[in-house]
């Protein structure tokens, strides 16, 4: 059973209007537990109305929401249940931290669920461990923090609450390399060793390219396609006809082999073309 599964949704900021608009349309598409699905398209293709339908912050206008086989918008003990499964976190998500320690941020989510201080306790130390902060910054105030410090608590706020599905918009925007490279570990992380579902929003194919197993791409408010890394990146034209770009080093090897080079052509990243490379020259070495 898929744990998300939209069935013809559609979204109008404004009901007064006719179809003509809606922010998304028509969106059906299922995910399965445990995969890892990045989302793309270009600015104002409903990237983040869709995700907002996925923790109910967004009631659809036509179409049904389900999560773990349950009707999301059920009545009002589904509503809460799902909120709890799926953690959203915000583009920009640092903009929201309001507590005076990182300490009450982050335990801000885990304590509203109602649970007691021990555990509360608990799933803070855990969620800074998650994120790769050290526990002296819980008495910090956040506003002491770097930008990519702030990201990563409000980040920890959302892993505290331990939720199944973690859905992200945007989480590495605005960041430099190095701060955009531990929240991609982060997610990796939480994908991989705890074994959840990850949404992940982003304008960047490398990011997808990197951890994600499918791709769903958006495009004016409808999806464009649903599938693999690799069946999307064969597309190229395709993904050009939406001013979206293979990953660079992608285009590289395509290259390679439209010269004549035997290569392979599942190369989306640099560290990928790396180990490529590596082993052609080890080969031409060693005959
Ligand atoms: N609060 C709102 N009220 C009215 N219209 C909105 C609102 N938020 C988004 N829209 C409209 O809905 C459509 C989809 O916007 P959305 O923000 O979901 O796109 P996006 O793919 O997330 O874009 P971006 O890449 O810029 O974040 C756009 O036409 C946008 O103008
Ligand atoms: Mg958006």
């Amino acid at each position: 059973m898929a744990i998300i599964e939209l069935e013809n949704v559609s979204y109008a900021y404004d009901k007064s209007k006719s179809a003509q608009n809606e922010a998304i349309s028509d969106i059906s598409f299922k995910i399965e537990e445990g995969e890892y699905v990045g989302i793309i398209g270009h600015t104002g293709s409903g990237k983040s109305t869709l995700i907002k339908h996925l923790n109910c912050i967004l009631k659809p206008t036509g179409g049904k929401i389900y999560i773990d086989g349950v009707d999301v918008w059920k009545d009002k003990t589904t509503v809460a249940r799902n909120r709890q499964n799926v953690g959203l976190v915000f583009q920009y998500p640092e903009y929201q931290l309001f507590e005076e320690t990182v300490e009450k941020d982050i335990a801000f989510g885990p304590k509203n669920l109602g649970l007691g201080p021990d555990e509360v306790r608990f799933r803070v130390s855990r969620a800074i461990k998650m994120v790769g902060l050290s526990s002296d910054l819980l008495r910090k105030n956040p506003f002491e923090l770097s930008g990519g410090e702030k990201r990563r608590v409000a980040i920890a706020g959302v892993l505290a609450m331990n939720p199944k599905i973690l859905v992200l918009d945007e989480p590495t925007v605005g960041l430099d390399p190095a701060g955009k490279e531990k929240i991609l570990n982060i997610i990796k992380y939480y994908h991989r060793d705890e074994n959840r579902t990850i949404v992940h929003v982003t304008h960047n194919m490398e990011d997808i390219a990197r951890y994600a197993d499918k791709v769903l791409i958006m495009n004016d408010g409808k999806i464009l396609s649903f599938d693999s890394v690799e069946e999307t990146f064969k597309r190229v034209s395709m993904l050009r006809s939406v001013g979206l770009d293979v990953p660079k080093i992608y285009e590289v090897f395509l290259k390679l082999k439209d010269k004549g080079f035997d290569v392979p052509l599942n190369v989306y990243t640099i560290q990928r073309a790396l180990e490529v490379v590596k082993n052609i020259v080890e080969r031409k070495a060693n005959p």
